[in-house]
């Protein structure tokens, strides 16, 4: 088959970032699997179609562990660079069955729904305390204030992290992120991430020696059980944990709250009857959800994709965003509605390393934005803001968001 591309796209520019949305729609429309090649040599394909996202995130010939798809010479990172994702990188998002299956069988029970739902009274506690100390102010930077605190302290609690150690937390885990941003030397990462390696050690040492009711309590009792997780398995758990608990979470609270306020009609209706929520969450998980694109997935074999031919070795993203606007899969897609009836939205991926932790980030984000329109009934954009949004592919949230009330 004869396959065209259209000139590159940018996924990177903030005029880009500010809205993705129409550049989706072109590449759903004229470029649906979309190849592009990084500065190393690399073949990135995007694929956009919200079928053809949920395929790929169910094909098991694209995996998660570059181990299962490349020889050692053709790995992206110079060997140290790759020393030092690995000290931090052995958890169940980078891994594929049988490693995957096993690691993530050692937390499932932590975040079911029932396990979340235990959790109401303490979210409702945080967030109502986080809202008392802005109360007097009459304005807050939404995104420093309340969507980042909120989740860290779920998290770091959940985890059994000391309150005292929580802004430690979160510059640490802005490293692991940092992969291909600006802004952040390779050493400063380097630094970072072995100072939280050595600051989980500890407390890892603490815990065996001292067993608390907490979730490091249970891990650290699971390695000392026997072979089911070693060392570094458990520090790449819990770091992931501390990331992925608290990094999507403050955007699906920035990004819901925006979408509310610049929505009336659907705030209206959030206000007048906050219980909508409940399932409005995942309208706003699919309208401006906190992932844009997936993880990396590498092409463990060369694949024929709708006449594309992906190469061994290639990396596949799917384009979460884009898939829940799309009009195939969704009436109106570029409307948001609470009130929306089957939302099958992607925003927490599918598969086999679908969100372990979607049933707590539901609750998160539901119970954060009911306390703030309730507290706050007047709350509102200041005329003069001018808002930016966090750079790279991965993620998709405001760096701030100034509000008045
Ligand atoms: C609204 C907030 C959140 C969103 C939108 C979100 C989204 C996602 C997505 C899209 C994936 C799959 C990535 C991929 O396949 O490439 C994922 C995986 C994961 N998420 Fe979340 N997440 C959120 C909150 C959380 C929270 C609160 C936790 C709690 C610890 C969590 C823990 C995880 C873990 C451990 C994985 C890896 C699962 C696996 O590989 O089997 N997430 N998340």
């Amino acid at each position: 088959m004869d396959i065209r591309y259209p000139p590159p796209y940018d996924l990177f520019s903030p005029a880009f970032k500010r809205d993705p949305f129409p550049t989706f729609a072109h590449m759903r429309q004229h470029a649906p699997i979309y190849r592009h090649i990084a500065p190393n040599g690399i073949a990135i394909w995007y694929i956009t179609r919200y079928e053809d996202v949920a395929a790929v995130l169910k094909d098991e010939r694209f995996v998660k562990n570059i181990f299962n798809a490349l020889p050692a010479s053709r790995w992206p990172h110079a060997p140290h660079a790759h020393n030092l994702l690995q000290l931090i990188n052995r958890n169940m998002l980078f891994a594929d069955p049988p490693d995957h299956t096993r690691l993530r069988a050692l937390v499932n029970q932590a975040f079911t729904p029932r396990r979340a739902a235990q959790m109401v009274p303490r979210i409702q506690a945080i967030a109502g305390d986080l809202l008392d100390q802005v109360a007097a102010q009459r304005k807050m930077d939404l995104i420093e204030a309340y969507a980042f605190p909120l989740p860290l302290r779920v998290i770091t609690e959940l985890l059994g992290i000391p309150a005292a150690d929580q802004a430690q937390m979160r510059f640490w885990s802005q490293a692991i992120i940092a992969a291909g941003s600006h802004g952040i030397t390779y050493s400063q990462r380097k630094q970072r991430i072995k100072a939280l390696v050595d600051y989980l050690s500890a407390l890892f040492t603490a815990r065996r020696a001292q067993p608390q009711d907490d979730l490091i309590t249970a891990l650290v009792q699971a390695e000392q059980a026997g072979d089911r997780l070693t060392e570094t398995e458990l520090s790449s758990m819990v770091a992931l944990l501390l990331v992925t608990g608290h990094e999507t979470t403050v955007n699906l609270i920035g990004n819901g709250a925006y979408t509310l306020l610049t929505h009336p009609h659907q705030r209206a209706l959030a206000q007048a009857n906050p219980a909508l929520l409940e399932t409005g969450i995942d309208e706003l998980l699919r309208f401006d959800g906190p992932v844009e694109t997936s993880t990396t997935r590498w092409a463990r074999q060369d694949v024929l994709f709708h006449g594309h031919q992906i190469q061994r070795g290639d990396v596949v993203r799917v384009v979460l965003a884009s898939a829940n606007r799309d009009p195939a899969q969704f009436d109106q897609p570029d409307d948001c509605c609470l009130q929306r009836a089957d939302n099958r939205h992607l925003a927490f991926g599918l598969g086999i390393h679908y969100c372990l932790g979607a049933p707590l980030a539901r609750l998160e984000g539901q119970i954060a934005l009911q306390t703030l329109f309730q507290r706050f009934p007047d709350i509102r954009l200041p005329s003069s803001a001018s808002l930016s949004w966090r750079s790279g592919v991965l993620f998709r949230g405001l760096k701030q968001l100034p509000l008045l009330w």
